[in-house]
């Protein structure tokens, strides 16, 4: 395996957006910016190779039984490792300690997500509360992403 899988930290940030800043430019996820990184650091994991990271992810509460899979991804060099899935499977162990009993995403890579058991979803069933972001995205209100769901 040769990676490890950890909480992130202050220090990971800068790192974490390059990671994630680069897909975005390609189109595939929504960028993130420092503030973001940082406001929401606790429910970030990340992927660390030879101190290097190569992958992160990060589970957001959204209500009380509910939250999202977010900012999930790794660096090309190391696709095809496990990384994304051991991130989303760690993320979702995370959840059930939390007591979260439905996870959603919104994806542009449904198959991936689907190998980890999510089924899709009307994103007309996820509440309103999670339309708050996304009145910040530039993709607003034209979303052409797929909304898929897991029940714990
Ligand atoms: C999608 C992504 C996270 C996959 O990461 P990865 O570490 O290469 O994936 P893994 O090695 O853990 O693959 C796990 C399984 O998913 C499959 N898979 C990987 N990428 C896939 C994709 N794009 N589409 C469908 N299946 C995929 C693998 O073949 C593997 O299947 P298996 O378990 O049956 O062998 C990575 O390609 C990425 O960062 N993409 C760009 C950002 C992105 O799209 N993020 C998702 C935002 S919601």
């Amino acid at each position: 395996m040769g990676y490890t899988l950890r909480k992130a930290t202050v220090n990971d940030v800068p790192q974490m957006q390059k990671l994630v800043n680069a897909w975005a430019k390609q189109g595939v996820m929504l960028p993130r910016s420092l503030h973001s990184l940082y406001e929401h650091l606790r429910d970030y994991l990340v992927a660390i190779d030879q101190e290097r990271i190569i992958g992160c992810v990060s589970l957001h509460i959204t209500w009380e039984d509910l939250a999202e899979i977010r900012t999930l991804a790794v660096a090309p060099e190391a696709h095809g490792r496990g990384v994304g899935r051991r991130l989303v499977e760690q993320a979702l162990e995370d959840a059930r300690d939390l007591g979260l009993t439905h996870i959603f995403v919104l994806t542009y890579v449904p198959d991936f997500f689907a190998r980890m058991g999510f089924l899709p979803a009307s994103k007309a069933d996820l509440p309103q509360k999670i339309w708050q972001e996304c009145v910040h995205c530039p993709r607003f209100p034209d979303c052409d992403e797929t909304a898929m769901t897991l029940d714990l």
